[in-house]
């Protein structure tokens, strides 16, 4: 990783800078019109640090909507979603909006704010699910980790917010400093759809993707057929008793 830059928000129309707020091609007007809106958002700085190598510079994450990095409103770090230009959403309302409704069921990173092309929110600092099971974590702690994602799933699916992306969410769970995990990115999240958030999720960390590999290696053996037996019951009817069966043959109850 590259060392991290601070940029003051009246600095951000100059060089390299200027093709991060307004990726993949900035004009003058539009990134006038974004630095506007930054400065009427309370950021004073953007700071360049991260994990994903941009150009010369590094950031957050990247992804088909946005690019996530590290900023500074007042004194405060917090995490900056900036709107693509060639993004398929023409603004980031939405998303705020689907985020705030998991905040309300203590799900995802705190929204701070938003405006058409930025949405603020609390920073979240850690590793991806992948990287960090990774790391030298035993299997009391993957198991509360793995427990606490089911039960935000839980949440999810009991207030009606679909996430729309956790069965391959190789980027969507952030587990911070205090082993806390995150569930980011609810830019595809539908009140609409039937919620899936636990059937999916058990699917992406239990029976089939790399991550399940690694989460079985970690855990005791997984009987992947009763797993798929218990979510399917779920499915049926989703009652805290089906989803206390789920926790049971994951291997996640509290003893
Ligand atoms: N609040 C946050 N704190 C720290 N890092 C974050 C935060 N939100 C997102 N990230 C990082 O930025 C990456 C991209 O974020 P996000 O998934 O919201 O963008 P996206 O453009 O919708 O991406 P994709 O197209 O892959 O869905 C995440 O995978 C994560 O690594
Ligand atoms: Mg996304």
């Amino acid at each position: 990783m590259k060392n991290a830059v601070m940029v003051r928000v009246e600095k951000l129309g100059e060089g390299p800078y200027a093709s991060v707020i307004c990726y993949p091609k900035p004009t003058r007007a539009e990134l006038r019109k974004r630095l506007r809106e930054l400065q009427k958002l309370d950021v004073k700085a953007v700071e360049f640090g991260g994990e994903k190598q941009f150009s010369s510079l590094s950031v957050l994450g990247k992804g088909c909507v946005g690019i996530v990095t590290k900023a500074y409103r007042n004194s405060e770090k917090i995490a900056l979603k900036i709107r693509r230009v060639d993004a398929d959403r023409t603004r980031m309302q939405v998303e705020a909006r689907m985020l705030e409704k998991a905040n309300a069921a203590k799900v995802g990173p705190r929204l701070l704010g938003v405006s058409k092309n930025f949405l603020l929110m609390q920073f979240v600092d850690g590793v991806l699910l992948p990287s960090w099971l990774d790391k030298r974590v035993g299997k009391a702690l993957v198991r509360r980790v793995l427990r606490d994602v089911l039960e935000q799933c839980w949440r999810l699916d009991t207030v009606g917010l679909d996430h729309g992306e956790l069965s391959h969410a190789l980027k969507h769970i952030i587990i911070d400093k205090n082993d806390k995990p995150f569930i980011v990115d609810f830019e595809t999240a539908s009140l609409t759809r039937r919620p899936s958030n636990v059937t999916s999720v058990c699917q992406f960390i239990f029976l089939s993707s790399t991550v399940a590999e690694k989460v079985s290696k970690k855990l005791d053996e997984i009987d992947k057929e009763a797993i798929v037996g218990a979510l399917r019951r779920y499915k049926n009817e989703r009652t805290r008793g089906n989803f206390d069966f789920v926790m049971g043959v994951c291997g996640l109850q509290t003893m």
